[in-house]
């Protein structure tokens, strides 16, 4: 049966999955209207700069989060509130190239308390909450360019880390890129979380040898306490990299002993070097944002640290890095090569203690091969890229070049199945997967290319998810959805452990928004010079104050809006006609602030809209604006 399901996939007809099988795999993704999803899944958004949120199995689309891009259907970025959220040491960054999230856990077992993600391009690391879904903090990632092996939390989320990708000089320098070799750096940043608040503070660098430094994941369980880091190009190329990157047989695993540089750095250890990167912080009683900028950072030479980084040979330019859920072995996906490396902790340990080096790069020592590798998985594919895990002995691989999903037993290394992927796959994904305990019930293979799988829709297609049920010994291929962006990862996690504890308002009493008007004597309009503010409610289905008069042409109206509703699911809307940023959509009890300077004398309406109630049509007001040398009085009417 499953070998006509393929087969029927496989078949160029339109209708050629409409069949009785295909009404099984419906039956096991349809969620009956009123119903939920069992499962939530966070999808990175790639060069969208923002993640999104599905149900699984569904495969609906809930929500778009913004994190590192403007998002102009909330405000986000646009809004005075916001704005910070999106500073850097470069200045306002309005966007990046967000990857792979992660979920906060504790004991290994993810807590959802928080998701943290990574911004490839100007290096960051944003932690969004769970209970409201808005990102709450961004921390700038310095000495690091191409954020990629991030943003993989430790077992009890101690610390959320990030590795550079490209290595630069150390600290930046005008210097000739032919004197890459020796003179340019890759910095691994350990971000330290607060157990309560959620907190990040970059607590120190591991200055590492000028490799490319491609994935992460952590420890677990035995290993816990150590960090392992793929890495390529240790050829140190800085040209034609796909030629001059792969000349070595086998880069490296770093495996990075965090609690032995932490007890290094609690004893003093380390040297402070002076760094600019931006701290941004989102305040849920303020509805505001702060932008600080950070100027030192701890460096950790690993040199100085014996015990703490040993370079694991792994082969063929190795991609993923993922840790079994028993943090017994280590997973080399070399994105070159047909076979996957699994290297044993045990084993490395052992090497480490018998002190068996094979030389050291730039003081770093390097393993043998063949004294950590706990063995391969033959012909499993070409070109492995990453690899998750059910929690019942088994791994999935994705494989780039063969377009397929492997499932291989972790201990023996067999083969047990592997089903065709449409078409290229990236990243996979079981809830779950990076921990000590996945929910091994469903596999969700991200593929780069989608062709014919939709109606085509011009020359961009939105890239394909491709659900997978796992519950069996054979994986069953469910349903395929488009997802937005790109998403490079995506972390996922029962309903049952966020829906319960997600947030439904802000309450108007917690309320401590600057610019807030709160009760009715608070709405007003007030000048001071060529500022004008205009403190303003809005409750289904009218704005308080609606109609002001005495603004001039070159003012700078600040617009501060509360929304008084105290209901879940009532946001109100604000636009203002000629306002050149965006939209503002305000939740119940918040504050938000937009800026609008107008250029022409008139009278202007502004509105709601987000379609509020029965007379949502009816919510507007007008601001007449007139010449900037008028004398009209400033005032405005509350609707009385
Ligand atoms: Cu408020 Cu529409």
């Amino acid at each position: 049966m499953a070998v006509m399901f393929s087969g029927c996939n496989n078949s160029k007809s339109p209708n050629g999955n409409r069949g009785a099988l295909a009404s099984t795999a419906a039956e096991k993704v349809y969620v009956p209207p009123g119903e939920h999803d069992e499962f939530y899944a966070f999808f990175s958004g790639g060069y969208s700069g923002n993640l999104t949120v599905y149900g699984l199995p569904s495969g609906r689309m809930f929500k778009e989060i913004p994190v590192f891009s403007q998002f102009p259907t909330n405000g986000y970025g646009y809004s005075e509130e916001t704005k910070p959220m999106l500073n850097t040491s470069h200045g306002f960054i309005p966007w990046d190239d967000l990857h792979h999230p992660d979920i906060s856990q504790t004991d290994g077992k993810l807590d959802g308390r928080w998701i943290f993600v990574n911004g490839n391009n100007t290096p960051r690391i944003a932690r969004i909450d769970l209970k409201t879904f808005e990102t709450d903090e961004i921390i700038e990632v310095p000495n690091s360019a191409g954020n990629h092996s991030s943003s993989f939390v430790t077992e009890n989320t101690e610390y959320v880390v990030a590795g550079t990708r490209f290595s630069v000089p150390v600290p930046q320098k005008d210097i000739s890129i032919k004197e890459y070799r020796g003179n340019f750096k890759g910095a691994l940043s350990f971000i330290e979380v607060a157990p309560e608040t959620g907190r990040m503070n970059l607590k120190f660098q591991i200055m590492m040898p000028g490799f490319d430094y491609d994935l992460s994941h952590p420890g677990r369980g035995k290993s816990h306490g150590w960090f392992f880091f793929t890495t390529y190009n240790t050829e140190e190329a800085n040209t034609l990299l796909e030629v001059n990157a792969s000349q070595n047989d086998k880069d490296f695993i770093a495996a990075v002993n965090w609690k032995k540089i932490e007890e290094y750095i609690n004893n003093g250890g380390g040297t402070k070097m002076p760094a600019e990167y931006a701290h941004n912080v989102y305040d849920h009683s303020t509805h505001s944002a702060k932008s600080t900028i950070k100027k030192e950072v701890l460096m950790v030479d690993p040199t100085k640290v014996p015990g703490a980084v040993f370079l694991l040979p792994t082969p063929k330019s190795p991609h993923g890095c993922d840790v079994d859920p028993t943090g017994k072995y280590i997973i080399g996906n070399g994105k070159l090569s047909a076979d996957l490396t699994i290297h044993s902790f045990g084993k490395m340990i052992a090497a480490i203690e018998a002190e068996k080096f094979d030389g050291d790069a730039y003081g770093i020592p390097i393993l043998k091969f063949e004294d950590v590798l706990a063995g391969q998985v033959k012909s499993g594919g070409l070109g492995p890229l990453h690899t998750e895990f059910d929690g019942k002995g088994n791994a999935y691989t994705t494989f780039f070049i063969s377009s397929e999903l492997v499932k291989w037993n972790v201990e023996t290394r067999e083969v047990i199945d592997r089903q065709p992927n449409y078409y290229s796959v990236g990243h996979v994904m079981i809830p779950g997967g990076n921990s000590a305990a996945p929910f091994g019930k469903y596999a969700v293979a991200m593929n780069k290319i989608t062709k014919d799988r939709y109606l085509p829709t011009g020359p961009e297609l939105e890239h394909s998810a491709q659900l997978f049920d796992i519950s069996g010994e054979k994986m069953e291929l469910l349903l395929d959805f488009p997802t937005h962006g790109e998403p490079h990862y995506a972390a996922g996690i029962p309903a049952e452990i966020l829906a319960p504890e997600s947030q439904k308002i802000y309450r108007l009493e917690d309320n401590k928004h600057e610019f807030a008007a709160l009760g009715g004597d608070e709405t007003r309009v007030e000048r001071h010079g060529n500022e004008v503010h205009v403190y303003m409610s809005m409750i289904r289905s009218h704005f308080t104050p609606d109609n002001i008069e005495g603004i001039r042409v070159g003012d700078k109206v600040y617009f501060h809006i509360t929304n008084h509703e105290q209901d879940f699911d009532v946001p109100h809307g604000f636009a203002m006609i000629g306002a050149n940023n965006a939209e503002l959509l305000i939740m119940p009890g918040q504050t938000r602030t937009l800026v609008w300077e107008p250029g022409q004398v008139g009278v202007w309406p502004f509105y709601c809209t987000d379609f509020c109630s029965a007379l949502h049509q009816e919510m507007q007001g007008y601001v007449r604006v007139s010449p900037a040398n008028s004398d009209i009085k400033l005032s405005w009417s509350l609707g009385e």
